[in-house]
């Protein structure tokens, strides 16, 4: 990977810390009161936004780097809670799609998830993209290729995990920023991917094994990138 523009965007310090301090020739500025790192690792171009948890937050981040920044692609990097049975904590999802699970529209009679904007319930993610990424992850790490859910919740209930799952049975993880990203990126037309490595199940468990696993989870997620950027 050579001379591109990569912006990457994370909710938490954790998520983002490891690739701030690879970035050589770092500058900062705040931008929507929330702090944007520049500089480069490889030969690559790297704007790195810590944008804060959910939906929110995610777009008009992703919407100002792309206005600003003008990315080659975007990258939305950090943990998640998975919600398929083959995936523990430490396994890594990269997006194919991304949806968002609470976006109900059911009573005026669209499927759940329905971007009425762009007329659809999934926001596909860039190939090329998702295999730069894949190529960079170690051997002996698991890896699954496909769904990305989002919402402004954080999944810890049997019945959450339900809903997502009646809804969107091929959802492999549940997070807040992914499909909220993914959305402004298609509307833009800039390619994009979300990586998560796996901090909890999205179970009953969920909140106390994110306060255990979310920062080596955030961690190994921007260590991949920072692999795929030096390549
Ligand atoms: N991020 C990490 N774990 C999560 C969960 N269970 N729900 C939503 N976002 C998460």
């Amino acid at each position: 990977m050579k001379n591109n523009r990569f912006a990457v965007i994370a909710a938490l310090e954790c998520e983002e810390e490891l690739i701030r301090k690879e970035l050589k020739g770092i500058s900062e500025t705040v931008l929507l009161n929330t702090p944007v790192y520049e500089g480069m690792i490889g030969e690559n171009d790297i704007v790195l936004m810590r944008c804060g948890i959910g939906m929110v937050s995610a777009a008009i981040g992703a919407q100002a780097l792309i206005d600003m920044y003008h990315p080659d692609y975007i990258i939305n990097s950090g943990c998640a809670g998975a919600l398929d049975p083959d995936l523990g904590i430490g396994d890594v999802v990269i997006s194919d799609s991304v949806s968002e699970w609470n976006l109900d529209l059911r009573a005026i009679g669209f499927p759940m998830g329905y971007v009425d904007a762009l007329k659809t319930v999934e926001m596909k993610a860039s190939d090329e993209l998702c295999n730069m990424i894949e190529n960079a992850i170690p051997d002996d790490i698991k890896v699954r290729k496909g769904k990305v859910v989002s919402a402004d919740q954080f999944v810890s209930t049997a019945d959450q995990r339900a809903f997502i799952t009646d809804n969107f049975p091929d959802a492999l993880c549940a997070e807040m920023e992914g499909a909220a990203v993914g959305h402004v990126c298609t509307q833009n037309n800039v390619p994009f991917c979300i990586i998560r490595t796996m901090s909890d199940t999205a179970d009953g468990n969920s909140g106390v094994n994110f306060a255990e696993f979310s920062a080596a989870a955030g961690r190994k997620s921007a260590e991949w990138l920072i692999n795929m950027f030096r390549k």
